[in-house]
């Protein structure tokens, strides 16, 4: 008798505790940022933020009403072959209701297709060619695009720098930077100034003395360089070598702390356009550069900012869908407004980019980037 009632104690027990765990349900969001590889700071840092927008959500136990997120993570290697393999195993594998990533340009529309056939939605952080979201309807972004980049430093450039002649060098190998190049170029000109000199690299590309002879030869006020953190580091340097003492003005691949590091007081002057600044005195931005920098010990780059804002705009998106579908999400996420984030407010536009300000930022003697001014669209 007692021995029966210790069974049907024990049965129940464990009934309860298999309830309770069916209760903890999980959201699996899919993560594929640039670790390692060429942009490698670019994808540390957005993880690290989405690390820490998953465990803010988490510690209040989960998005409510629909689960936990438990982040799948990936990493592409800088790689666009390696996003694509990600983008199959996080979807048909680890079955992902939304993805956040990559951030570079070429990487996310090289995945994104998947995606969209597989009907999951995507957030890239900080992917700024205008053709990342016209692969569909489920790829969205949390930054402005390279049209409006490329034309506020063309503005800064002839109106306030009142720089008259302009060197282009685009990696050819970036759709991002191909296409800044060509929007710089474009509204430089329409300004009255004068681009003296096109030329072209590759990545990977280690010695830029013919080029950069070249475009010495021409005597440009300065020299607009679409590329990543690495290749503008080299190039500052060897630019100086040469005897060119002009500063580099370009787009958000200059924003890392690898690019003083690299290029020290060669890269010291540049001027690029931004996401974000971490001088920003918006609360909302201010509560986050001091969360990060005590949990990771850095002052957050516009890689953190955006990659936090897209995984928190993910996690709104799941929220106010209720449940944890992919195309519920998907319609949540077109129908965000004035979402709060770091870098700003978002609101997406019928092409899902959402509508945002852009800052000016110039590297100083002790590597730090000063905030010059902010631009709205
Ligand atoms: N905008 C770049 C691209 O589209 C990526 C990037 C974003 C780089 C932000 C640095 C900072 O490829």
């Amino acid at each position: 008798m007692v021995k029966k009632a210790v069974g049907l104690f024990l049965i129940l027990f464990l009934l309860g505790g298999l309830s309770a765990l069916a209760a903890e349900k999980v959201v699996k969001v899919g993560v594929v940022y640039e670790q390692t590889g060429n942009v490698a700071t670019f994808g540390q840092s957005a993880v690290n933020a989405t690390k820490m927008a998953a465990e803010e959500i988490n510690a209040k136990g989960g998005i409510k009403g629909v689960g936990r997120i438990e982040l799948v993570i990936e990493d592409n290697k800088s790689d666009a072959a390696e996003s694509a393999n990600a983008y199959n195993k996080l979807i048909f594998k680890d079955k992902v209701v939304g993805i956040l990533g990559p951030v570079t340009s070429t990487n996310t529309l090289a995945a994104g297709p998947i995606a969209q056939q597989a009907g999951i939605p995507v957030i890239t952080p900080t992917s700024t060619n205008p053709r990342v979201t016209q692969v569909g309807d489920y790829i969205f972004r949390a930054c402005f695009i390279d049209p409006f980049q490329g034309r506020v430093m063309a503005v800064f450039a002839a109106k306030e720098l009142k720089f008259k002649r302009v060197a282009v060098m685009p990696e050819v190998t970036s759709d991002y930077a191909m296409g800044l190049c060509q929007f710089f170029k474009e509204n430089f000109e329409k300004l009255g100034g004068k681009v003296v000199a096109e030329e072209k690299f590759s990545t990977g590309d280690q010695d830029f003395s013919a080029q950069l002879t070249k475009i010495k030869a021409t005597n440009p006020d300065a020299i607009y360089v679409g590329s990543y953190y690495n290749d503008v580091a080299l190039i500052s340097r060897q630019a100086r070598q040469l005897g060119i003492n002009v500063p580099l003005i370009g787009g958000d691949g200059f924003d890392s702390p690898k690019l003083f590091e690299i290029g020290k007081e060669a890269v010291v002057g540049h001027y690029f356009t931004n996401h974000y600044s971490p001088d920003d005195q918006d609360p909302v931005t201010q509560k986050f550069v001091k969360a990060y920098k005590a949990k990771y010990g850095q002052t957050p780059d516009a890689l953190a900012a955006l990659g936090y804002d897209a995984a928190n705009l993910l996690f709104d998106a799941i929220r106010r869908a209720g449940k944890a579908d992919p195309k519920a999400i998907r319609d949540a996420l077109a129908k965000t407004k004035g979402f709060k984030g770091v870098s700003g407010s978002i609101t997406f536009d019928e092409n899902r980019n959402p509508v945002k300000a852009a800052v000016i930022l110039q590297v100083q003697k002790d590597g730090s980037q000063k905030f010059v001014k902010k631009v709205q669209p």
